[in-house]
């Protein structure tokens, strides 16, 4: 989709050509009035006033539409039960990122949340505290530990913390497609609201790119690798459920991860350790591994 620049040439739509774009919105606006349902009139009349403007706004040409819709079908073409192409559109426009920035106000010094992404799996093992979730995945292996509390700085015991990371090659376990279990577990705080376990230090990976978001990007030279990242969920009842991921200080993708996930609050250390040093729990590694914290602060539900 190679849409034509603008004529530098191209004079301001004349007045009765503007009364005419205008007109239109107006009368396809007016069509939602008798919508029985306020939310829904609400957001398509809004839908359909930014849509207009933004067709007006490029001067949007009829080729180019054929193009986006043809778009649009490809996507559907290569969307099915494991591949969404719809939610890497919204992602890679970030989209999917202002919708969670919307729906998940700041409230006090809660954790802020990111984008859930396509790889997280029901039914993940359960580990105790200090356990493995990295199972089988290769990658360099790294401790990490935090303390779950609410926004005055309470506790949070027995809260359900999700995790999941893709393996050093930059894949989830879903993706080798042999029913393989690696990177994915979850726990629960202590009653100190304490939490630690073993994962391997995330490395970056492509989001899929063999479709038609990823010829976007190569159309508009962008990169469809993400951020190292680890992912999260948590859940307590009487608070909003965060879901979010922590980001490695240093790595050089953070300032151009493709779907735009990446909180300066989410970036953290991980401390590099030389083989040989002792473990936080004393478990023998042969060679180095890392080591990171990450404090998790849950709003109340409804904030
Ligand atoms: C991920 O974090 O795994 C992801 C997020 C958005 C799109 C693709 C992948
Ligand atoms: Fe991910």
């Amino acid at each position: 989709m190679t849409p034509a620049a603008a004529s530098p040439t191209a004079l301001p739509p004349a007045a009765e050509q503007v009364t005419r774009e205008r007109e239109l919105t107006r009368r396809v606006i007016a069509s939602f009035a008798d919508c029985e349902n306020p939310r829904l009139r609400q957001v398509l009349e809004s839908l359909v006033e930014h849509l207009h403007a933004f067709v007006r706004d490029v001067r949007l040409t009829e080729e180019e539409w054929t193009a986006a819709i043809e778009f649009l079908r490809r996507s559907g073409d290569i969307t099915n039960d494991a591949r969404q192409e719809f939610i890497l559109l919204s992602d890679v426009l970030g989209v999917s990122m202002q919708t969670i920035t919307v729906s998940n106000e700041a409230y006090g010094d809660a954790t802020e949340a990111t984008v859930f992404g396509p790889f997280f799996v029901e039914g993940s093992p359960e580990i105790p505290i200090g356990g493995d979730i990295a199972s089988d995945a290769n990658g360099t292996p790294c401790w990490v530990e935090g303390i779950v509390t609410d926004t005055d700085g309470n506790p949070v015991p027995g809260a359900r913390i999700e995790v999941w990371e893709a393996d050093d090659d930059g894949m989830y376990d879903v993706q080798y497609e042999d029913g393989r279990t690696f990177g994915r577990a979850h726990l629960y705080s202590d009653e100190q609201g304490r939490y630690s376990f073993w994962a391997v230090t995330p490395t970056p990976y492509p989001i899929p790119h063999d479709g038609p978001v990823g010829q976007l990007l190569q159309a508009v030279g962008r990169s469809p690798y993400r951020a190292s990242h680890l992912h999260f969920m948590v859940q307590r009842e009487g608070f909003r459920r965060l879901v979010t991921h922590i980001f490695v200080r240093g790595d050089e993708l953070i300032e151009t991860d493709s779907v735009f996930g990446v909180r300066e609050s989410l970036i953290k250390d991980f401390t590099r350790n030389e083989a040989g040093t002792p473990t936080p729990d004393g478990r023998a590694i042969d060679g180095p591994w890392e080591q990171t914290r990450f404090d998790i602060v849950l709003p109340p539900a409804g904030a």
